[in-house]
């Protein structure tokens, strides 16, 4: 670690708007002057119903602009149906738009958003959003809701699979990389999507970890923490957002003037435009913060809500709202122009060609590079991995070695089973049948039978080595799918025992949608890989992890409890007035004459997480020279750099993800977390070769919120 002494005045965010273009604003004039009110508020309206064939009430709907966008449903063939009968019988002409939860891929599944933070490379997560863009574009979708942007600091919470975890610096670089590869060089590409920052705000805070419950959050902490990769996908340029679902702080988000018009619109300068989630707009009735539909539909309209999905209050309601002077027609066309907006920088309006198909190698190719850099080795003892492809037998047990649908993870409704290619035939195909001796020992993951384990037990006393498939069923994460508990569902950890008790080598490899706790387990299985949901790919990045033709290099972007009674836990906190001393785990309380303990811990855990953020190993070592810095001072505006080396110690070639945290200042006007992510850049190493890596630091990268919400760093000793 080294000091930087720090000269720093405040530094407001850079703001940044590029006005359309002005023929495009002509055209919406022109548009917004002839449509009725009806046409307006159906614009205004996002609709599920449209199912296969077209029904003659939903046809006419459309005819008529009952709608402005479907989401979810039919298939291409009903989609172009239903845009032919918009952009050719309605009375304007004006295209829909079709949006579509494409989160992590397509057809083709990449892994669950938490796992593609563990790659830790933008790149690499724009490349997969790309092509997912590309598969979906093909069926005619033109937005997806993607990507979440939730920070996510609490592992029951379901959805925080499709979070990119519990980091903003990191949540922020990896949204931005999403939008990128959603939106491509120009929405009206044909293989672009229009992206969507999600849920906005404080989703991820949902108290207890229960999904859609309120989030209380200081306004400090909202927008150092939770609002970072928000105002990041505003400044790439998201060409939507999506409300949340939860109060923030008594508020629901969905109706929340001071998120949605003080900041996105006031300090953001955010020109795109802003749906609501599925019926969030009369959830406000359930929230208690609506009397009924009328005034849910009042509520959201002031605050800044332009499209209702789902729920049709807006167009059940408005109408007479505006009569009685509770909203007014500028709040419409507001929200009208930018609909218009989207569906013109679209190429909605004007022919717009079907895309090339996309080249299934390419995606295919992306999704496991995906899935190989998602994968995180946690335990190696006696570097038992990987495996020698020379082994006589290996055992694969668990049912999670070959269960497409479960690898596939949360949010992939349309990923392609028979695209997936699992672990079991993976290994089959590289050593042979004959050498993969396959026992699921349970039916699920959340099986509590023990009737397969007697198979299970003989499959590795067969074997040279046996490699458990463990983790959660996809069903077990994602959106409604809270977990008060986090060990190992059903029956596994029993099955842990029995297989160990074989007396073979053991490898694990753990298919999961979050951190989960497996103290007891680890203790039994030297080594352990952790891949989060690894979507079609899994299996041949799996193996080829496991029998050394590539090295894991993944790192944790959320920190792993040792037990779900630690959570909230996370790298960024602040120190305390009494933190733990080094080594001072806990537990012992000393004696009557002596006691001890009077620091921020447990009595009965370790305080430390079981895996903390950043972390993840390797098959090869490195070695860091301490950083040096170029100034020992950074006046207000300036910079300076901070340059290690980094050496491959190792056997073997890998990647290693270098990060650089900041921590600071001390005696400013708040207290500060103990450390906090400012960069990290990926290398890739050859034994025996080192590089240097090189970071700039600037004043506004040491910004933070202090109790009068200015954006500032202040002076005072820094450290890197
Ligand atoms: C869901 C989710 C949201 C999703 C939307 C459409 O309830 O909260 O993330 O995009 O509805 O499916």
């Amino acid at each position: 670690m080294r000091t930087i002494v720090l000269f720093a005045m405040s530094l407001w965010p850079a703001l940044g708007a590029s006005a359309a273009d002005a023929d495009v604003e002509r055209r919406i004039g022109e548009l917004v002057a002839r449509m009725t009110l009806q046409e307006k508020l159906g614009q205004m309206s996002q609709s599920t119903s449209l199912r296969t064939p077209l029904s003659d009430a939903i046809k006419a709907e459309i005819r008529a602009g009952r709608w402005g966008s479907f989401l979810n449903a039919g298939d291409a063939r009903d989609r172009a149906e239903a845009q032919r009968i918009a952009t050719e019988e309605s009375r304007l002409k004006i295209p829909l738009i079709f949006g579509r939860d494409v989160i992590h891929g397509y057809q083709t599944v990449f892994p669950i958003p938490l796992g593609q933070a563990a790659t830790w490379d933008p790149d690499l997560v724009r490349q997969a959003a790309r092509e997912a863009a590309r598969e979906a574009a093909a069926d005619r979708i033109t937005w997806t809701f993607a990507p979440m942007i939730d920070i996510a600091r609490d592992p029951r919470w379901g959805r925080i699979a499709e979070s990119l975890g519990e980091d903003p610096y990191l949540a922020s670089q990896l949204g931005a990389a999403m939008i990128r590869g959603f939106q491509g060089d120009s929405l009206a590409a044909p293989d672009s999507l229009a992206a969507c920052a999600k849920h906005y705000a404080g989703y991820g805070a949902a108290e207890g970890g229960r999904d859609y419950n309120s989030a209380w959050l200081p306004e400090i902490l909202l927008r150092d923490v939770y609002l970072r990769p928000f105002q990041a996908a505003s400044q790439a340029g998201v060409a939507t957002f999506m409300t949340a679902f939860n109060t923030l702080n008594a508020v629901p988000a969905t109706a929340d003037s001071f998120l949605l018009r003080n900041i996105l619109r006031g300090e953001w300068k955010y020109e795109g435009m802003v749906v609501s989630d599925y019926e969030a707009v009369t959830n406000l009735i359930a929230h208690g913060y609506a009397l009924d539909a009328r005034e849910a539909a009042r509520k959201a309209i002031r605050a800044g809500v332009e499209m209702e999905m789902v729920s049709t209050s807006f167009y059940d309601h408005a109408a007479e709202l505006l009569r009685a002077g509770q909203i007014t027609m500028q709040d419409i066309d507001g929200s009208v122009r930018d609909i218009l907006r989207l569906k013109f920088r679209l190429g909605l309006f004007d022919p717009r060609p079907v895309p090339p198909p996309p080249d299934p190698q390419r995606t295919l190719a992306v999704a496991e590079k995906t899935a190989e850099e998602s994968a995180v080795l946690l335990r190696n003892e006696g570097r038992l991995l990987p495996l020698s492809k020379s082994i006589r037998k290996i055992a694969v047990i668990g049912p999670l070695a070959d269960s497409p649908v479960d690898q596939m993870g949360t949010w992939s409704m349309d990923g392609r089973a028979d695209f997936v290619r699992t672990p079991l035939a993976a290994l089959r195909e590289m050593l042979g049948a004959g050498r993969v001796i396959y026992a699921p020992g349970l039916i699920n993951s959340r099986d509590r039978s023990r009737a397969g384990f007697d198979r299970a037990v003989s499959a590795a006393r067969q074997a040279d080595a046996a490699v458990l498939f463990l983790g959660e069923e996809a069903i077990l994460s994602g959106e409604a799918r809270s977990r008060a508990f986090l060990n190992l569902p059903g029956a596994q950890e029993a099955l842990v025992d029995a297989v160990a008790a074989a007396g073979k080598p053991i490898a694990a490899v753990i298919l999961a949608g979050r951190p989960l706790t497996f103290h007891d387990a680890a203790a039994k299985i030297p080594a352990i890989l952790y891949c989060f949901h690894p979507g079609t790919m899994g299996g041949p990045a799996i193996a080829r992890l496991l029998f050394g033709d590539a090295s894991p290099s993944g790192k944790l972007p959320v920190t792993f409890p040792r037990t779900v009674g630690q959570v909230p836990i996370y790298y960024a906190h602040l120190n305390t007035g009494r933190p733990p001393l080094a080594g001072d785990l806990g537990v012992p309380m000393g004696n009557p004459a002596n006691p001890q303990g009077y620091r921020s811990k447990y009595i009965d855990v370790d305080y430390t997480p079981e895996y903390p953020f950043g972390f993840g190993l390797s098959y090869t070592s490195f070695r860091y020279s301490p950083p040096e810095l170029s100034a020992k001072t950074l006046a207000a505006g300036g910079r300076l750099t901070i340059t290690a080396q980094v050496a491959n110690t190792g056997p073997r070639a890998s990647d290693e993800i270098v990060q650089l945290y900041t921590s600071g200042p001390l005696g400013g006007s708040v207290a500060r977390p103990v450390r906090e992510l400012k960069g990290f850049r990926r290398v890739h190493l050859e034994p025996g070769a080192a590089v240097q890596v090189k970071f700039t630091i600037t004043t506004e990268d040491l910004a933070y919120y202090n109790p009068k919400m200015q954006l500032a760093a202040e002076p005072g000793p820094y450290r890197a």
